[in-house]
């Protein structure tokens, strides 16, 4: 009757943008991340007979309007599947920024999924997780599990996340954050946009999955250039395609660009760096684990007042004692 779950976000290398059934939340295209081994979020759930709502606290604060009504439809899927019907109390605390294009929505969806599916009972496995996960947030399905991950596009069975083995890859990753306030447009809200409006939208779904198997390929090839090369190149079709809708969709600012730009320099300099952005200004760039000092170092040096994470691949959703 009560779990308490932490998961870590996750950062596509090749992106998930536009629903293919906003219902289901079916993606359009399958997509490809890494588990990092920060800033986990930590959930507890637990039932409560006496309650006639489900409470959401979040990071110390009582929750409502949109937030607590995402989780409550959300927890309402867990009714259904285990035949309870008590609401619940939800504690979470999110170990990064809110709504800063950190994938807190990933992790959050993915220890929710693992901290309300133990509090109601219900025996699920890594697949039946990250299908449930991909209901309260796309990404969260791919935050069930460690290391790079795929999520496969198809129907509601087939529609779930599976690790990859990494090989040889060593893998890191840097985080520019620039902004810590929320996003001016929601994920959901803004792949909508670009769904409906944007006319590069057909060429991002058609292309996507090329890339995607280009991406498999150099990582069974343990090639590390050419998933860098990837990385970067998909995060700025997924932009192009969205700034091609109608009102633009924008996310990029221009601390973010200056960033962008010192990326390419390092890259001219013999360092290899790739950069990928989601939903928001931050910059997230892609290295191996011996750079990632001097990387540090070369962002900073251009722009003073962002915050720098560095992470490598981590774990997928775990429960811990409640
Ligand atoms: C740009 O998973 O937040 O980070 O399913 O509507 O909750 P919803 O969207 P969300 O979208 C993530 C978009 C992205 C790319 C990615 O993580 O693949």
């Amino acid at each position: 009757m009560r779990a308490t779950a932490e998961a870590n976000p996750n950062i596509a290398l090749i992106k998930y943008w536009g629903k293919a059934d906003a219902a289901l939340n079916l993606p359009v295209t399958g997509s490809l991340s890494l588990t990092l081994d920060t800033a986990p979020t930590r959930t507890t759930v637990e039932l409560d007979a006496a309650l006639t709502a489900d409470e959401l606290v979040l990071g110390g604060t009582r929750q409502s309007g949109r937030p607590a009504e995402r989780v409550s439809r959300f927890l309402d899927l867990v009714r259904a599947a285990s035949g309870r019907d008590e609401y619940a109390r939800i504690d979470s605390v999110n170990l990064i920024p809110t709504g800063a294009g950190l994938a807190s929505s990933a992790s959050g969806f993915a220890a929710l999924a693992a901290a309300a599916s133990a509090a109601y009972g219900l025996d699920l496995d890594g697949r039946a997780l990250s299908r449930l996960a991909r209901r309260g947030s796309g990404s969260a399905s791919r935050s069930i599990f460690g290391g790079l991950v795929q999520w496969f596009a198809g129907d509601d069975a087939a529609s779930y996340a599976e690790p990859i083995d990494r090989g040889a890859l060593d893998l890191a990753m840097v985080v520019a954050v620039i902004n810590d306030g929320p996003k001016s447009l929601s994920s959901t809200e803004a792949m909508n946009r670009t769904t409906g409006t944007s006319p590069f939208y057909p060429a991002w779904a058609s292309s996507n999955p090329e890339q995607l198997a280009e991406m498999l390929a150099a990582i069974a090839r343990a090639d590390f250039t050419a998933v860098g090369e990837l990385t970067e190149s998909n995060s700025l079709r997924m932009h192009a395609t969205m700034a091609a809708a109608w009102p633009p969709v924008r996310y990029p600012t221009a601390a973010s660009v200056a960033l962008l730009d010192a990326v390419l320099a390092l890259r001219a300099d013999g360092i290899e760096a790739y950069a990928t952005m989601d939903a928001g200004p931050n910059v997230k760039v892609l290295c191996q684990p011996r750079n990632v000092e001097v990387i540090t170092a070369r962002l900073s040096s251009i722009d003073a007042t962002a915050r720098f994470l560095s992470a490598g691949p981590g774990q997928g959703v775990r429960l811990l004692d409640s």
